[in-house]
This record gives structure tokens, C-alpha cells and sequence, in this order.
């Protein structure tokens, strides 16, 4: 049977190297595993899926009964905020999330000032079951979108290519973007920490849209408003433990670091870590970050892509992962051969 000592996730939180690396993949519930293609066809739409405490629950078990992840993150979606705010939102099949575009001061007003948690209700269900159901060593995390990722499709009503309409607002009305990104702190630092209380050990903060932010936007757009929802969950639950995805944020990295934001950076897949974790504290966790096509292509890309970041890594506190998330088109023997090499080595 496995060696894998208990939550060996928490203990490389905690600034311990543990070997063999523990592992999970962003997205490691979806559309790659054919189970969710069922579970997914029973739920009718997607969010229907995100609020069924029964079948999230299923969907966030699946790649954990497959591959025995070290963690389970919960079924949801980053965009339940929006949600939660007043916001429409739909997803339509093959073309992803759609919602009402908040563009003035009118469609502001009409947003809740605070979250409703209640219709949260169904996400803190699902987490609170899954307290109960995944294995003893298996972490739970829950997870947010980052306030400006958030905003970018509230502006946008969708994704874009380069966040423009959310970039443009932050220059042309810069009091507007404020007011937004300020209402998403607070929501989405109540999220977190009932999510915390729901049974989540750790959280996961995606700043899916980092690349998108010149340096004269990113402190004021990224790292700040991360520094406040990470001071504001940690001051509310001292023992919640934070990982932030920051993508295309590889040039902040060491200033998130000395700011001490985050228990955990990942890395996405364009970094070196051989080149960055030199220049990282040794006792700051890191995760990452395997590129999601290396995984598609398998084989030799796929095995050196492994072993080089394990060569990187070795030693310093890690977990392994992809450096964004699995795509639908991913073999699932993939999986099973990336997990392999990471616990064989
Ligand atoms: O397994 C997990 O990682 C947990 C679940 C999870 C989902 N979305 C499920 C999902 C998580 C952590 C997310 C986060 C998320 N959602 C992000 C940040 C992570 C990233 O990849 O950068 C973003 C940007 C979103 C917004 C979103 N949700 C988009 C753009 C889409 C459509 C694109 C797509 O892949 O279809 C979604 C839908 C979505 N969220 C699906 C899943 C499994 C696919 C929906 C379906 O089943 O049809």
C-alpha cells in the first residue's frame, strides 16, 4: 500500500518538504473523465451540477476514487459569486460562462452589497458531506476566483481574449473598478471563511487573468485586493491555509513572497522552477507546474517534463500539479502514468 504519510498536502503547507511529492491537478474534476460526462448529463445545467450538494459531492469523489489524489477540491465554480451577488449568469454549452455585463454605475447599483451566502447554502453542503466521505489523508479545498479574474468576466460578461474591457474600465474610471474589486474583497472573504467552516483545510486563490495586467495595474488590481482577502480570511480563521495561482504573475512572485501572501505559490507552466525557487525563501511551499499539454501529448514529454520539475524541487517543500488547469481532451491514462512518476521517484 501507499507511504503517503497523513495530509501530506498540510505538512508542505506548513513549510516541510515531504517526498515523494504529494500531487493534485487543477481542474482534476471535468470534463477529461468520462463519469463527469455522466454525472454532468443527470445534473441538467451547470450550475444546477455546482448546487446539487449530492452530485457535486460525486463529480469533486470521482478523480479521487481513480487516482487517490492527495487533494479534493471542491466542485464549484469561480463565477458562483457573481451568482451570489445579484449577478446573471449562465454557462452555455461550448462557448463557457455568460452574464449580464456590469458596465455602469446603474448595473453597480443593482449588485448586493454583501453576498448572499445563503444561496451559497448548497456549496458549503457539498464540502460539509465531503468532510465526511474523503479519505483520511486526502486534503479538502475549497477555492475562489482572485477579485480582478472575477471582475474581468463581470465587466466582460465572458471570457476574452486579453481582459480588454476590464483593463480599459480600470484606466477610463478607475473609482468604478475600485468599487467593484473592493465588493468582491469582502465578498469573497466571506465566502472563504465559511468555507473554512464548511470542513475546507486549505483554499486555492485563481488569478486566472494575472498575465493581463501591465505593472502599472497589477499592485493595485492583483496584489493588494490577494493581500486583503488573505488577511481578512487568516484574521477571521487563524488556521486557514492559503495557495495563490497568480497566472502570468511569475515576475511578482518574490514580492508576494515577501509580503508573506499566500501559504503556498504556484507556478504556472511558463516558469522555470529551477530558475524561481532559488530566489523564494526555502520554507515557502510552492506548487506546480507540469504544462497541461505535456500531459495531453504523454510519453516523453510527458516523463521529462515530470523529472524536471521534480530535479528542481527536490528537497524544498512542493506540490506537484499542473501549471494550469486539465483540458478535456486529456487521456486518462495520462493521469495515471503523471501520478506514477511523481510517487515512483
Ligand atoms: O476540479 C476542479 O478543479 C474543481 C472545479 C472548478 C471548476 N472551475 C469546474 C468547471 C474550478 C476550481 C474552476 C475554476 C474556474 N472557473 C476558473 C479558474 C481556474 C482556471 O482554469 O483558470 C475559471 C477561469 C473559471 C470560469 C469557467 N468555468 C470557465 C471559463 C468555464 C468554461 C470553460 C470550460 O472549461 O468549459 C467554466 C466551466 C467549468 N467549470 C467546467 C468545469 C468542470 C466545465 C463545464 C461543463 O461541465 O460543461
Amino acid at each position: 500500500m501507499s507511504e503517503r504519510s497523513p495530509k501530506a498536502i498540510l505538512r508542505v503547507l506548513a513549510g516541510e518538504p515531504v517526498w515523494p511529492l504529494p500531487v493534485w491537478i487543477m481542474r482534476q474534476a471535468g470534463r477529461y473523465l468520462p463519469e463527469y460526462r455522466e454525472t454532468r448529463k443527470q445534473a441538467g445545467s451547470f450550475l444546477d451540477l455546482c448546487y446539487n450538494p449530492r452530485l457535486a459531492e460525486e463529480v469533486t469523489l470521482q478523480p479521487i476514487r481513480r487516482f487517490g489524489f492527495d487533494a479534493s477540491i471542491l466542485f464549484s465554480d469561480i463565477l458562483v459569486i457573481p451568482h451570489a451577488l445579484g449577478q446573471e449568469v449562465r454557462f452555455v454549452e461550448n462557448e463557457g460562462p455568460k452574464l449580464d455585463p456590469v458596465t455602469s454605475e446603474a448595473d453597480f447599483s443593482r449588485l448586493a452589497d454583501e453576498i448572499s451566502l445563503e444561496r451559497l447554502e448548497p456549496v458549503f453542503e457539498t464540502l460539509d458531506r465531503l468532510r465526511g466521505s474523503l479519505p483520511g489523508e486526502t486534503t479538502l479545498l475549497g477555492f475562489c476566483g482572485a477579485p480582478w479574474t472575477v471582475a474581468s468576466y463581470m465587466i466582460a460578461g465572458k471570457g476574452t481574449p486579453d481582459q480588454a474591457p476590464a483593463r480599459l474600465t480600470a484606466y477610463r474610471d478607475p473609482a468604478f473598478m475600485d468599487a467593484l474589486i473592493d465588493r468582491l474583497v469582502r465578498a469573497s472573504t466571506a465566502y472563504l471563511v465559511r468555507q473554512i467552516d464548511a470542513g475546507a483545510e486549505a483554499v486555492q486563490i485563481f488569478e486566472s487573468f494575472g498575465a493581463a495586467l501591465p505593472p502599472a495595474l497589477f499592485d493595485r488590481l492583483s496584489l493588494e485586493p490577494i493581500r486583503r482577502l488573505v488577511e481578512g480570511l487568516k484574521a477571521a480563521r487563524p488556521q486557514a491555509k492559503v495557495i495563490v495561482f497568480v497566472r502570468g504573475g511569475g515576475s511578482h512572485l518574490r514580492r508576494f513572497a515577501s509580503a508573506g501572501i499566500g501559504d503556498a505559490l504556484a507556478l504556472d507552466w511558463s516558469l522555470d522552477p529551477a530558475q524561481v525557487l532559488p530566489a523564494l525563501p526555502d520554507t515557502l511551499a510552492t506548487q506546480g507546474n507540469l504544462d497541461p499539454l505535456a500531459l495531453i501529448a504523454g510519453g516523453e514529454a510527458l516523463e521529462k517534463g515530470v523529472d524536471r520539475i521534480l530535479a528542481a524541487v527536490k528537497g524544498r517543500p512542493h506540490i506537484f500539479n499542473l501549471g494550469h488547469g486539465i483540458l478535456p481532451e486529456t487521456p486518462v491514462d495520462h493521469v495515471a502514468q503523471l501520478i506514477a512518476r511523481v510517487r515512483g521517484a
